[in-house]
């Protein structure tokens, strides 16, 4: 039986750029699906998963590596050992208790952050030069404690936020206004999670400002009730998805996938990220999403962006609760 060939010993060619490395903790449902999301886009040269799970952990690794026909060549590496994380460009952090069916994000707080507490000083032995990405949940709330936790500057971490949130949005809204969900211009901003908020006021459809979007027969397609629907289904969709299959980790891992890609090819791109501000519309010292400047260093700086008065509250409101929930477990 000649030995497996372990993917890392391959020359498997170089996707990406230069020797870049995605390090990803967690080889679950969203670990894995955003590992296979950067490989079926050749987001990096290599992406290394690290589970305490040895076998589960190895399978994932070699069931992504064997796609390797199929996809831009990518090394694909997993371990138990934290070692595997080794010179990490990003790490991505997923690993953790998820959503039960109608639990908020926030119960899942005290849980998640002892796990990050454990986790912090091996990563940041094996990558201290990595921007980190927290998707595990509440991102908010572990984006605030890891920042805390390892001192590292704040724009190399940053969490996934309200990206998926805003995707889902952009869906919504495109399927209303009849055109393609990259030509609509909106964004979820704030917790991600029960206090999240779409900036209606800023919002347009290819240039044409959302609040005056007309349909076919000359009405206006987005009055307040028609919002409000749309920003209750957008706040609820993780839950649905969760009532039927018992987690969500396509879209998400798709979403951290390009956040991935906006900071190992400097995109600069605007997300709506989740970072701790700095006396943002008079909000300090909580991550919160709001537009972003991605890149190589991770988050460039935020977007002053216009907000209405009714939107500065929602962001405060968005403030306070994660607040609360930092105060609750002693940060
Ligand atoms: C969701 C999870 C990632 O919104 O919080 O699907």
């Amino acid at each position: 039986k000649t030995a497996a060939t372990s993917p890392s010993s391959w020359s498997s060619g170089t996707a990406g750029d230069r020797r870049s490395k995605i390090g990803i903790v967690g080889a679950g449902a969203v670990g894995s699906s955003l590992a296979y999301f950067c490989q079926i886009r050749g987001i990096a040269r290599e992406i290394a998963i690290y589970d305490v799970a040895s076998e589960k952990v190895h399978a994932e690794a070699a069931d992504l590596s064997h796609g390797a026909m199929f996809s831009p060549s990518t090394v694909v590496s997993g371990s138990d050992d934290v070692s595997v994380l080794a010179g990490a460009d990003i790490v991505v952090i997923t690993a953790g208790a998820k959503q039960k069916p109608g639990q908020p994000r926030l119960e899942l707080a005290e849980a998640n952050v002892n796990i990050l507490r454990a986790m912090t000083p091996k990563l940041l032995e094996v990558a201290p030069d990595a921007v980190y990405v927290l998707v595990t949940n509440p991102c908010d709330v572990l984006t605030s404690v890891f920042r805390e936790l390892s001192g590292l500057p704040k724009e190399r971490v940053m969490s996934s936020g309200t990206v998926l949130d805003t995707s889902r949005l952009r869906l919504r809204l495109s399927e209303e206004a009849g055109v393609s969900p990259t030509s609509v211009h909106a964004m979820i901003v704030g917790e991600h999670g029960d206090t999240e908020f779409p900036l209606w006021s800023i919002a347009n459809i290819g240039s044409v400002p959302l609040l005056e979007w007309r349909n076919g027969t000359g009405e206006l397609a987005f009055p307040e009730d028609v919002r409000d629907t749309i920003a209750d289904e957008v706040m609820h969709a993780a839950y649905s998805v969760i009532a039927g299959k018992g987690a969500t980790n396509y879209a998400i891992g798709m979403a951290g996938g390009s956040i991935c890609q906006a900071i190992l090819s400097d995109q600069h791109a605007v997300m709506p990220v989740s970072t701790i501000l700095e006396d943002y519309q008079g909000v300090s010292g909580v991550a919160l999403s709001v537009p972003s400047v991605v890149g190589r260093a991770g988050v460039l700086h935020q977007l002053p962006v216009p907000m209405s008065d009714g939107e500065v509250q929602q962001l405060h409101k968005s403030a306070d609760a994660l607040r609360s929930s930092l105060s609750t477990l002693g940060f």
